[in-house]
């Protein structure tokens, strides 16, 4: 009753639960993109296979009307990812599906969150999971990148990790937005020291530079470390919503649980079969990338311009003017970079995703007229 009392006001919209009044909803600028270059959302910038498009061009109108059918996903994402270097022996119990990595980030939190549990992770990092813990009521330990180049603070980690164990360790590998790597034994020797840690290692980027730990990690070893992987940077499905979490079947198991029976759609599904099938296209875009990243570095060289670059399809550039004039004034020409206003470490700079090398070209003359 008392409680009631303090929900419902009369007159007023209910409180949610206090956890939940605290947090503001985490929003980015996804409004009026289209039609520009779009530099600031690591996405592909090219689009999908061509596969895609025809696997979408023939989605039937009875496809439409029924719930969605998951047959046969898991193994195919399970043969993917054997065939790009993924250790022998992985099995479809082992790979969730989710709508979305953030979709799959949210769900570990509920499942392995609880109020007053800590989680441990780096700063500045990706913005979706200090928010999953605020929903939880958890604690945020957030550990500073060190020194000029972001360096992983390894030591601090380990320190932590050892001193006061947390319910959660998250590491985005290679780092957005700062591109820091971790090599994968590192982080297999992290999760290995703290077994009552979760350890989850998000690899969206680590197609384009980064260390993924699928290659060398034993989940039967290692049951607490979970890799997030995606289609939507590198295979250009940001907008269908897919993403996956790899690991022990039994934490997989325990992450569905909290995930709704039909929360991945068809259109997705449709999307994912074409795209698993056609590797050389993710692995020409991604080529054509890191051609486009030695241009853009060599041209920021050249121009005496601060840049930092390291893992990931992005980079960081520090202009001479204010960071809103420049964001502002790239916009005003059709370009979209990210800034980085605000952000502890890196206030000042913003972040360009690295798209092809006459999309990096555009960007690069437009920057240089305009802070020379
Ligand atoms: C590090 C990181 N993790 C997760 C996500 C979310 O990925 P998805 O589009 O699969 O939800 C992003 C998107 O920008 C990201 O940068």
């Amino acid at each position: 009753m008392s409680d009631n009392i303090q929900r419902f006001t009369p007159g007023a919209a209910p409180a949610a639960r206090a956890a939940v009044e605290q947090l503001k909803a985490y929003s980015a600028p996804l409004e009026d993109r289209r039609q520009m270059l779009r530099l600031d959302f690591n996405e592909n910038t090219i689009g999908p296979s061509p596969l895609v498009a025809q696997a979408l061009r023939n989605f039937s109108t009875e496809e439409i009307a029924v719930y969605p059918e998951y047959d046969g996903l898991r193994e195919a994402v399970v043969q993917n990812l054997l065939e790009t270097g993924c250790r022998q022996g992985l099995k479809p119990d082992q790979v969730g599906l989710f709508n979305g990595v953030d979709a799959a980030i949210h769900a570990v939190f509920q499942a392995f969150g609880d109020a007053g549990e800590t989680l441990l992770t780096t700063v500045p990092t990706f913005g979706y999971y200090s928010p999953c813990a605020g929903m939880q009521g958890m604690t945020i330990e957030a550990i500073p990148y060190e020194g000029e180049r972001f360096d992983f603070p390894l030591a601090v980690i380990q320190e932590s990790l050892a001193a006061r164990p947390p319910r959660l360790l998250l590491i985005c590998n290679p780092n957005n937005p700062t591109g820091t790597r971790l090599p994968a034994d590192q982080v297999i020797a992290l999760a290995a020291s703290a077994p009552g840690t979760l350890v989850v290692v998000d690899e969206l980027y680590e197609a384009f530079t980064g260390d993924s730990v699928l290659p060398s990690a034993d989940f039967t070893v290692t049951p607490n470390l979970l890799v997030f992987r995606s289609l939507a940077k590198t295979a250009g499905l940001a907008g269908l919503r897919i993403g996956f979490a790899i690991g022990h079947a039994d934490v997989v198991d325990r992450i569905s649980r909290v995930t709704g029976p039909y929360d991945v759609n068809s259109v997705a599904v449709a999307a994912t079969f074409a795209a698993l099938a056609d590797q050389s296209y993710v692995d020409a875009y991604v080529a054509e990338v890191l051609r486009a990243r030695e241009w853009t570095l060599q041209a920021l060289r050249n121009a005496g311009m601060r840049h930092h670059c390291d893992g990931g399809n992005y980079l960081l550039v520090w202009p001479q003017q204010p960071v809103a004039e420049v964001d502002a004034a790239l916009r005003e020409l059709g370009i979209l970079v990210r800034s980085m206003a605000g952000k502890p470490l890196i206030d000042g700079c913003f972040r360009v995703s690295i798209g092809t090398t006459s999309q990096m070209q555009r960007f690069v003359e437009a920057y240089l007229r305009l802070d020379p």
